[in-house]
């Protein structure tokens, strides 16, 4: 298919797409400590949307929610089918990817068995044929061709996170969720892994959910952004817009 994506801007069309994620009152509770309450936002497919808040808000909750990782109560509906509290794997062969905030990846083995494991977990359509391309694809993708054979735990930081990322891609996800991917990254990183998060977006058509401090990696990379504090939606609209706001600015940017 042809593209006139202009690869360097968002594209404003997105929002007038059907929704391929509806979260309805989401909640989760640890002891008396509600991390989650009553949370519920739709995006559209095509969207990078923005996830944001102090330390604590609720972020990574709502990511392990969504996928699984943790049980809660309310709705997670993806391409309008009901996903709430199916098991991870369950819900990553819907079509649903994540990374985590701490990279985690299986130290000793190579950056190849990495990514195959990946695609193990949580491609429903591997097959002895097609494993080899897929993982190509991914780690092509994301530049680790070259360092497919090194061992994981010798990789830094940065190359670490895109490990993670090639093996989320190679479960060829509509959703892709990323905790935190710029978190500890030297200025010279950043720049490279926001190309690739747009490259992920607008060339594999990948919606992206993405939390993130930084607000001008927020700022270029999101159609919209979601303010949490303690569970709650604060404000969610275009970044620009949000990080205006007085109540933003009192709770998070002040
Ligand atoms: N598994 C858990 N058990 C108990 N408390 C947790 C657990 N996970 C998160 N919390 C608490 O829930 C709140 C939200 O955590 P989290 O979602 O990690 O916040 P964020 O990602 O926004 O920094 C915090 O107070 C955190 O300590
Ligand atoms: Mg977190």
């Amino acid at each position: 298919m042809a593209s006139t994506a202009n690869t360097n801007s968002k594209d404003e069309r997105v929002g007038a797409q059907a929704p391929i994620l509806q979260v309805r009152n989401l909640s989760k509770a640890f002891g008396a400590m509600l991390a989650v309450n009553d949370l519920s936002f739709e995006i559209p497919a095509g969207e990078v949307f923005g996830i944001a808040g102090p330390n604590g808000a609720g972020k990574t909750t709502v990511f392990n929610l969504i996928t699984g990782f943790l049980q809660g109560t309310g709705e997670v509906r993806f391409e309008d089918k009901n996903v709430t509290n199916l098991k991870p794997y369950q819900i990553c062969h819907r079509g649903i990817a994540r990374t985590l905030q701490i990279p985690q990846i299986f130290s000793t083995l190579d950056v190849f068995s990495n990514v195959r494991f990946g695609a193990h977990f949580g491609n429903k359509h591997l097959k002895d044929g097609n494993e080899a391309e897929i993982i190509h694809r991914a780690l092509d993708f994301v530049g680790l061709q070259d360092d497919k054979t090194a061992i994981a735990e010798n990789m830094d930081l940065f190359h670490k996170k895109l490990i993670m990322i090639a093996a989320a891609l190679a479960t060829q996800p509509r959703l892709l969720l990323l905790d935190e991917p710029i978190g500890g990254l030297s200025p010279a990183e950043i720049d490279p892994l926001i190309k690739l998060i747009r490259k992920i977006n607008q060339e594999w058509n990948i919606t992206v959910i993405i939390i993130e401090h930084l607000m001008k990696v927020l700022k270029e990379l999101s159609h919209r952004l979601m303010i949490l504090h303690y569970g709650e939606e604060i404000r969610t609209g275009p970044p620009a817009e949000v990080m205006e706001d007085e109540k933003v600015k009192e709770v998070y940017l002040g």
